[in-house]
């Protein structure tokens, strides 16, 4: 049988103004999210580019890392370098074909997404390729040295959206919007 394709998932928290980064970091602090995108991207292969990799520090755990880098000779523990998104799209999908139930939950549901992660020179080739994006919208202008591209509206249209007032550990205010193509 021949296996679903999986979905291509973008996830990104962006500014009012498409700010996504500064001086090579997150330009807020949104603790609030950094749980949603745990929860989210727990079990599923996670792409990211070389700087975005650098920014975090280590690998993200219970997920397969893959790295975007033109450095053949790049490597960190826990992750897995390719050459280009394309390439980081293949090993992530034989990843999830090789997909094999834990014995202690056999009926936990296979992963089938693929999250991209940024950083903005991932996200600019990533966005044609995506099936959905996971946007945390900041409602705030930002400074910062970093973009997403705009969300086209003749292109994604939202599935979900929801409301998150800032916690305490949450810099902003912020909205969470589920967008699909078409
Ligand atoms: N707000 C958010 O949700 C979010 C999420 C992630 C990141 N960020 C922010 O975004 C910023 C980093 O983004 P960035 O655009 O500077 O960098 P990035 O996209 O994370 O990484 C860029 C690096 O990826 C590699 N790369 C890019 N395109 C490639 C290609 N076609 N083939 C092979 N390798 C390729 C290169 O690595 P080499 O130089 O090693 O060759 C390049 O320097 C940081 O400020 C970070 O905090 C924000």
């Amino acid at each position: 049988m021949a296996a679903e394709a999986p979905v291509i998932a973008v996830i990104v928290a962006v500014a009012a103004n498409g700010v996504i980064g500064r001086d090579g970091d997150m330009p807020w602090r949104l603790s609030t999210d950094l749980k949603r995108f745990k929860a989210l991207t727990l079990s599923h292969p996670v792409i990211m580019g070389r700087k975005t990799f650098d920014s975090v520090g280590k690998p993200l755990p219970g997920r397969l890392n893959i790295v975007v880098t033109r450095d053949h000779d790049w490597q960190a523990e826990g992750a897995l370098a390719v050459g280009s998104l394309g390439a980081a799209l293949e090993l992530a999908t034989a990843h999830l074909e090789s997909f094999e139930p834990d014995p202690a939950a056999p009926d936990a549901e296979a992963p089938n997404t693929i999250f991209v992660a940024g950083g903005g020179q991932i996200y600019a080739q990533a966005m044609a390729l995506a099936d959905m994006l996971h946007v945390t919208h900041v409602e705030a202008d930002i400074d910062g040295d970093t973009v997403f591209p705009a969300i086209d509206e003749t292109v994604w249209h939202a599935t979900h959206e929801e409301r998150v007032p800032a916690g305490e550990r949450d810099s902003h205010a912020t909205r969470y919007v589920v967008w699909e193509r078409g």
